[in-house]
């Protein structure tokens, strides 16, 4: 089996363009500045970009991609690819990552293994941000999806990026070369079928994801978790023969605040057949992303302790096989969760608010002050947001305010639905303190507010990233299968 993803080495420069020795030259171009770099390259490439401009065959559009011979006289690239951006002022983190990685899939298609960034084009973002975004982005490019194929030796990689600046921004590109690194990792994960990753196989991989200077892990099999009376969880993978885990992973530097604790928790269902609640078989094989919310904490706690952010925090994932065995769940059973409340489960698909439930409070328990979950949690976020949008709910505002700035400096869409008290009443149940299936009508926000039950009192964010964590189809800024 080859490597899934190639890290590229990356250097950065001082040089002009025509000075690099690669094999292409990347230039990015904001729709409305085509004109200065036809006059700033008049004596090279310039006129090859003024005449495709003038064709229409290249406008400088978002993602759009003009491959020209470099100049054979005093250049030592053999090809320059300019990448569209649209106008300036519309070049957000998100497009400007867009432009990186299309241009970086380019170079790949083309065989072009050594690539350099000219820094160009700034759009709206500072050149510390640039240098994060585009070693990020052709590190995140140079990932491939064919790793079980038997014959597969005609994988290309990228093997060097060249970011060609005036500005000093080495330590920027390392931060982005591990961000990519980290995303790659947790797309390994939530790429594998659920064959290879049971429970017990994640917890080992997503152990050694996290395995960086500053995090410690430990790995609790069903005998602890039982000992730490998660119903919940236990109640969800009683279906399987294969056994729960959850993984904590805690990172807690000398130089951090003591008084706050970030708890990221990640839903963790290596596989979601739904149980005796079972799925329809079309698409069902798709279930096997039911862990990417997992497989992203992980990766993020490997980034923030790779950064030695000055921080503590933790990440905590339940991991459990949703199957229809012997001893399965059935609807109408009732379980207990650690915290002591109590659930009919009338439908055993709504599994990830269980093992999540347990999982919330075991991160409040182990001194987490503010939490962020993870999860491929409902199928109706697909619904209210396609597959463009992540859904976010939380509280108070301000916390949930940090995360959607976040995730903008990060160039991930996010949504916020609301939480009203009134959504409460679906989940009344007559016999327990509450249903973990309340119905179609709002079924996003009411996955929400059960985990609510189960965050305490303190800051607490939701992510329900089903519809974001898989790509359906390649895209060339998105590759096909698990996003990272
Ligand atoms: N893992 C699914 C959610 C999901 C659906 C993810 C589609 C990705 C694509 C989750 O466990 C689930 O089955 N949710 C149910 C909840 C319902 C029974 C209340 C759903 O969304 O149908
Ligand atoms: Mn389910
Ligand atoms: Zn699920």
């Amino acid at each position: 089996m080859h490597s899934p993803y190639a890290v590229p080495g990356l250097l950065t420069t001082r040089a002009e363009a025509h000075e690099l020795d690669v094999d292409a030259v990347v230039i990015p171009v904001a729709q409305d500045a085509a004109a200065d770099l036809t006059a700033r390259y008049a004596a090279s490439v310039g006129p090859a970009l003024a005449s495709a401009i003038e064709r229409g065959e290249f406008r400088g559009a978002p993602t759009e991609v003009l491959t020209v011979q470099a100049p054979s006289q005093g250049w030592r690239a053999s090809r320059v690819l300019f990448v569209g951006g649209g106008p300036r002022r519309d070049i957000s983190s998100e497009r400007f990552r867009r432009m990186a990685v299309t241009a970086a899939h380019a170079a790949r298609t083309q065989r072009l293994a050594r690539t350099a960034w000219i820094d160009a084009e700034p759009g709206t973002l500072s050149p510390v941000e640039r240098a994060e975004a585009v070693a990020e982005s052709f590190v995140v490019a140079n990932f491939d999806n064919g790793v079980h194929k038997s014959r597969h030796d005609d994988a290309f990689f990228l093997r060097q990026v060249v970011f060609a600046t005036a500005n000093d921004v080495e330590p920027a590109t390392r931060t982005g070369l591990q961000i990519g690194e980290a995303i790659n990792g947790a797309r390994v994960l939530i790429n594998e079928p659920g064959n290879y990753l049971t429970p017990a196989v994640m917890a080992e991989k997503a152990a050694a994801l996290a395995a960086v200077p500053g995090i410690t892990a430990e790995i609790l099999d069903e005998k602890a978790i039982a000992a730490l009376n998660m119903g919940l969880l236990l109640g969800v993978a009683r279906g399987s023969a294969e056994p729960p885990r959850v993984l904590v992973l805690t990172y807690e530097p000398a130089h951090a605040p003591t008084d706050k604790v970030l708890g990221l928790v990640g839903k963790g269902i290596t596989f979601d057949t739904g149980g005796i609640s079972i799925k329809p078989s079309d698409g069902m094989e798709r279930m096997k992303d039911d862990m990417a919310g997992g497989a992203s904490v992980v990766a993020a706690l490997r980034s923030i302790a790779q950064q030695q952010l000055p921080i503590r925090a933790m990440a905590i994932v339940p991991m459990a096989e949703n199957m229809p065995g012997g001893k399965a769940l059935k609807p109408g059973d009732i379980l207990t969760g650690a915290s002591g409340l109590t659930v009919e489960v009338n439908n055993t698909d709504a599994e990830g608010r269980l093992i999540l439930g347990d999982g919330l409070w075991y991160a409040r328990q182990r001194g987490a002050t503010h939490l962020i979950d993870v999860a491929t949690l409902t199928g109706a976020i697909v619904v209210a947001l396609g597959k463009i949008t992540t859904g976010l709910f939380g509280t108070p505002q301000p916390w949930v305010d940090h995360i959607r700035v976040a995730a903008d400096r990060a160039g991930e869409k996010l949504w916020q639905l609301p939480l009203f008290d009134d959504y409460k009443t679906q989940l009344k149940s007559d016999i327990a303190d509450m249903l973990n299936s309340p119905g179609r009508p709002a079924g996003s926000v009411t996955a929400a507010m059960f985990l609510k039950e189960f965050a305490g009192e303190g800051p607490w964010a939701h992510l329900d990233i089903a519809g974001t964590a898989w790509a359906e189809d390649g895209k060339p800024w998105q590759a096909k299968g698990a996003t990272g």
